[in-house]
C-alpha cells in the first residue's frame, strides 16, 4: 500500500482517496476494510445500530431518471399506506426495540401531505411514550416545514446530494430539478439542529473516480453526521437505465466500488453513521454485511409491509418481496462473523453530531 492508511484517519487528500477507490489487490483490500473497520470500533462501538425503515407512500413529484418510483413511470401502481397501517408497523418496531424509525416516501410538498406527517410524528412520539428517535427522508422541503417537525419530534434527516458533481446531478435529473436547492436544504436542515444525512450513487454513467473521491470529500466539507450511500442499480423502467451497456458488469464495478467508498469515507471521517444501504443487498445476497465488515455501523431493515414492497421498487432486486424484517437478521450472526452485536434499545446517534461547533 502507498499510503499509510492506519494513520491517516481524518485525513486524506483527493489523490489518496483516488488511490484507493482505485485498489484492485486482494491483499490491499484486505487491508483497507480491516483498517475501516477497526477504526469504526475505535470511534464508534462494537455496536451495530438499527433504524426500520417504513416506506408509506411511492407517489412522487419528482422525475429523476435513475428512480423506479418516478413520476412518469406509469407502470407502476400508486399506493399511500394508511394512518393506521404506518402506526402499526411503528409499533412493531418499537416492541421489537428498534429504537429508532424511518419514515420515507416519494416526494410530495402539499399541505395535505405535510399534515399527514405531523400528526405521524406526533403519534408515534405518543406510541412509544416518546422513545423511539424519528428520522426523516422525505425530500425537499421549505424551512417552515422541517422547522415544524423538528419541533414535533423528528430529530434526523436524510437528504442525498446523489452527486455533489453539479453537472453530473444535471445529467441525471430533469431541468426543473435544482442542484442548488437542494444544497440549500443540506444547509437549512443543519442550521435547524437535525442531525444530518447525504449520500450519493456509486458508479452512475459518467460518474468518474474523481466524482467519487471528492463526494467524499464534500461530506466533510459540509460537516455531516451520517452518510447513506450505495450502488447505482438498473431499473429497467426509466431513461437512465438505457445508458447501460453491460449491466453484468456495472453490478460486480458498483458493488466493489461501494465497498471501497464505504471503507475510504470511515477512513475519512472516522466518527459519522454510516449505513450499509439496501442497495447492496440487491447486488449480493451478503452485500449489507460486507458494508458492515467494510466500517458501516447502522442497518436498516425495511419494515414495510410486504404488500406494498413490490410498488417500491426504487431499483431492481430490492430487498426480496416477502422477507420479513425478522428473516432479514437471521442473516446476520454479527457476534462470530463481526465481532460485533446489535444495540437494541439505543438510538445510536452520531457521536460526530455533538462534536459540532
Ligand atoms: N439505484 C440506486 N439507488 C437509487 N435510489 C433511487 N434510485 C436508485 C437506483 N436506481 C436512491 C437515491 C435516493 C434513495 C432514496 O434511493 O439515492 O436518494
Amino acid at each position: 500500500m502507498q499510503i499509510d492508511i492506519k494513520n491517516s484517519a481524518g485525513n486524506l487528500t483527493s489523490n489518496q482517496l483516488k488511490y484507493l477507490l482505485n485498489l484492485k489487490q486482494t491483499a490491499e483490500l484486505k487491508e483497507l476494510f480491516k483498517t475501516a473497520y477497526q477504526l469504526r470500533i475505535n470511534n464508534l462501538d462494537r455496536e451495530i445500530y438499527l433504524r426500520g425503515i417504513i416506506e408509506f407512500s411511492n407517489i412522487c413529484s419528482k422525475d429523476c431518471y435513475y428512480c423506479g418510483i418516478r413520476k412518469s413511470n406509469q407502470k407502476i401502481n400508486r399506493f399511500k399506506m394508511s394512518k393506521t397501517e404506518i402506526l402499526e408497523s411503528a409499533g412493531w418496531i418499537y416492541k421489537n426495540n428498534y429504537a429508532s424509525i424511518v419514515l420515507q416516501s416519494g416526494e410530495r410538498n402539499d399541505p395535505e401531505f405535510i399534515n399527514f406527517v405531523n400528526d405521524l410524528i406526533k403519534e408515534i412520539k405518543n406510541l412509544s411514550n416518546n422513545k423511539l428517535g424519528i428520522t426523516l427522508s422525505l425530500g425537499e422541503q421549505d424551512k417552515k416545514t422541517y422547522q415544524k417537525w423538528f419541533e414535533l419530534g423528528a430529530h434526523r434527516y436524510l437528504l442525498r446530494i446523489e452527486s455533489s458533481n453539479q453537472k453530473l446531478y444535471e445529467n441525471i435529473h430533469p431541468v426543473s430539478h435544482s442542484f442548488k436547492k437542494r444544497l440549500n436544504c443540506l444547509n437549512i436542515l443543519r442550521e435547524i439542529g437535525y442531525q444530518v444525512g447525504t449520500g450519493v450513487m456509486i458508479g452512475l454513467p459518467g460518474q468518474t473516480i474523481e466524482d467519487l473521491a471528492n463526494d467524499l470529500l464534500f461530506f466533510k466539507e459540509i460537516d455531516v453526521d451520517m452518510v447513506g450511500m450505495g450502488p447505482y442499480v438498473i431499473h429497467k423502467q426509466t431513461p437512465l437505465a438505457k445508458k447501460i451497456v453491460d449491466e453484468k458488469i456495472l453490478k460486480v464495478r458498483n458493488f466493489d466500488l461501494a465497498l471501497k467508498m464505504i471503507a475510504a469515507l470511515r477512513i475519512l471521517i472516522p466518527d459519522i453513521n454510516i449505513a450499509a444501504t439496501t442497495a447492496l443487498d440487491a447486488l449480493s445476497p451478503d452485500g449489507k454485511k460486507r458494508g458492515l465488515k467494510a466500517g458501516a455501523n447502522i442497518i436498516m431493515p425495511v419494515i414495510t409491509h410486504p404488500n406494498y414492497r413490490k410498488d417500491y421498487q426504487l431499483y431492481e432486486n430490492k430487498e426480496l418481496i416477502g422477507v420479513s424484517a425478522a428473516d432479514e437478521f437471521k442473516k446476520f450472526d454479527l457476534s462470530k462473523e463481526l465481532n460485533a452485536k446489535i444495540g437494541y434499545n439505543k438510538w445510536g446517534d452520531s457521536p460526530h453530531y455533538f462534536k459540532r461547533n
